[in-house]
Order: structure tokens, then sequence, then C-alpha cells
């Protein structure tokens, strides 16, 4: 059913099929950080208090713990790692299906899967940590108080270089209400910001008729930073079974796919906010990546990609200096936002 890519979510690594993908290249190996040939461009990047060394994250749920990548990956150099949503208490996630592959991309219906936030932070923290790299912490509650709780509970922990309040989720009921509607989200992050002095990021989703009112919400609430975007709600049917593909019926579209609309919103939400924006959705190639930072984004995330090229994040550190270059610029900053509009 899945094919072609690899599901890593949840934490489990399983090769899933051996049907071509005209994306895969699993023989690829880490390229261990070749230098820059353009040494003098600045990679570095902020997003409010939070600094990274480069602008190329992996995005939540698609890295698992980071610990399943070691092998296939160079861990050391990328710009920042989200691990996979944590929960209160451990969650079971949906029942399977819970990935089917799409022809730009993949439906995912996972439900945040996770053996809950101490299991994290005993188990996966210190290891994330251990790598270097920023580790940005998501995590999701049914409520706000819940939202609140996680949040003082990982503000104890100076591993933590942020944290992202996962408000967007579409396989959870009950999650996804904070980033819809915009006081819910501005509550949310408000009482999350209270309870703690670690940068926070805001991830929206773009099951939203008006998503720069969401980002405005998120950062009156105090968000650092805004990520969008999350997964789009789809579906996949078997016409001849007459029933849905995935157990849960309704999943989140990932990659190729929604990466115009996820430009879209990035170019929406810089209208909107002032605080520094991460673009995720579809970035594969240097050149998405060129167009998220042109559109608005700070910094990228990297998700589906991973499944079937797990070097992805890394060539693409390798090529920004270039590319960055190539638009006359010296530095990350100085492109961002830059797109011409009518
Ligand atoms: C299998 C799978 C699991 C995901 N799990 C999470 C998650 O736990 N938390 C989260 O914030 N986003 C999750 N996402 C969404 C991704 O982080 C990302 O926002 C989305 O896939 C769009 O980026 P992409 O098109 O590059 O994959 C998941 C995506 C996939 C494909």
């Amino acid at each position: 059913m899945c094919r072609g890519y690899i599901a890593l979510a949840c934490g489990e690594l399983r090769f899933v099929s051996p049907v071509p993908s005209p994306f895969a290249n699993l023989s690829d190996r880490p390229s261990q950080s070749e230098p820059s040939p353009n040494p003098a461009i600045d990679l570095s990047v902020s997003l409010g208090r939070l600094s990274l060394p480069n602008p190329i994250l992996v995005a939540s749920g698609t890295f698992g713990y980071a610990r399943e990548m070691e092998g296939l990956t160079d861990l050391s150099s990328l710009g920042g790692i989200i691990p996979k949503t944590i929960t209160r208490e451990a969650r079971a996630g949906n029942v399977p299906w819970r990935t089917i592959e799409t022809p730009a991309g993949m439906l995912n219906s996972i439900g945040l899967d996770n053996d809950g936030q101490e299991a994290f932070l005993a188990h996966h923290l210190p290891y994330l940590a251990s790598l270097g790299v920023p580790v940005i912490v998501s995590i999701a509650g049914r409520t706000i108080d819940e939202f609140v709780e996680m949040t003082a509970r990982l503000d104890e922990f100076a591993e933590v270089g942020a944290i992202e309040l996962n408000i967007s989720c579409p396989n959870v009921s009950g999650g996804v209400d904070f980033g819809t509607d915009p006081q819910s989200c501005e509550r949310v992050v408000a009482g999350c910001r209270a309870a703690t002095s670690h940068p926070l990021l805001a991830k929206l989703t773009p099951n939203v008729t008006d998503v720069g009112a969401i980002a405005r919400s998120a950062e009156q609430g105090g968000a650092d930073a805004i990520s969008a975007i999350n997964t789009c709600l789809g579906m996949a049917v078997d016409w001849r079974g007459r029933r849905p593909l995935l157990g849960n019926v309704m999943g989140g579209l990932s990659g190729p796919a929604i990466k115009p609309i996820a430009l879209r919103i990035v170019y929406q939400v810089a209208q909107a906010v002032e605080v520094p924006i991460v673009g995720i959705g579809g970035i594969a190639t240097i050149d998405d990546v060129m167009e998220f930072l042109v559109a608005g984004a700070s910094a990228v995330q990297i998700g589906t990609a991973n499944f079937y090229r797990p070097t992805a994040a890394n060539a693409l550190v390798d090529e920004l200096p270039a590319a960055i270059a190539s638009l006359g610029a010296s530095r990350v900053g100085e492109v961002v936002g830059t797109l011409a509009t009518p």
C-alpha cells in the first residue's frame, strides 16, 4: 500500500516496499560535512531567541528521535532536529493503515503514537542533546493546561533548545482546535509562554480559511516563530472494497503535492506577522529551499523527503552557500522575504 517510502513515523524504521519510486536513492550515505565551496557565506539564522547554525531543520514525525537516522545521515550538519511530537501520556496512535503513498507525497494518520513525555525525557533527550545540534521539542496537549504543564516540565531541561507547539495535528481529536480558532491559539501560546523561558514555535495547520489571523494570534500569545505548515487534510479510497484506505478514514497529506500550498501560506503569514517563519511542506531540493526563503521563511524543515532520501537535509546544507551567493548575498537573512510582488 505504502510504496517506496520508509515508514519512520513513531520511532520505527520500516522499509515498506521495493516498488521503484521516482524519488528513491536509499544507497545514499552521509556526506560527512564536505567543506563548503563558499566559506564566506554565513548560514546562521536566528528565530527570535533561538540561534541555529544553518536554516535546514528536520520536521517532526519524519525523523524519529534522530537515533533511527544515525547510520543513514550526518546528524551533526543539521540546523536543528525536531523529534516526533510527544504527549503527556503515552499514546498508541491510530489503527492501521496509517500511511498511504499518493502520486506526489504521502497521506498519514499516525495519531501521535509516542511513549509520553517522561519516557522522552529519560530515553531520547539525552541522546538528542549529545548531538551538538539544536533540539526543538515538539509537544501536543489535549487541553491548554496540558500544553502548559508539558511546557513547564521542559523548562527544567537546559538541553531543550526550543519548544514547537503542535497545535495543528489533523489526526487527533481535540488538538487541532488550537490551530483553527484564533482565541484558543493565543491562549495556548500565552499559557506556554508564561511557563518557560525557552523559545516557542507555534506550528500551524493549513486547514483554515484565514491563516494570517491564526499566525497573528500565535504572535500575540508570545511565539518566537511560526512553523508553517503541518499536513493538509486528505483521504484515500479503495473503490472496489468501498472503504477508506486509512484506518482513521482521513489523514494528512505531505510531500511535493503540498509545496505550493505551503509556499502560499508562508507568504501570507509573512504579511501578517513580524516574527520569523519556518517553512515546511514538500521541501526536497535547493530550489525549494530558496523559494521558501525568498517567500518569507527564515528557516525550513525537511519532512517527507527524509523517508526516501535520508541525506536530503545534509545535501541542502552543502548546496545552500552557492545558492545564497548566486543572489549576491553573503548571509541567509539577506534573501529572506525578498520576493518582488506586483
Ligand atoms: C508520517 C508523518 C508523521 C508526522 N508526524 C508529525 C508529528 O508528530 N508532529 C508534527 O508536528 N508534524 C508531524 N508531521 C508533519 C510534518 O512535520 C510536516 O509538517 C509535514 O509533513 C509537511 O512537510 P513535508 O511535506 O516536507 O513532509 C508528520 C508528517 C508525516 C509524513
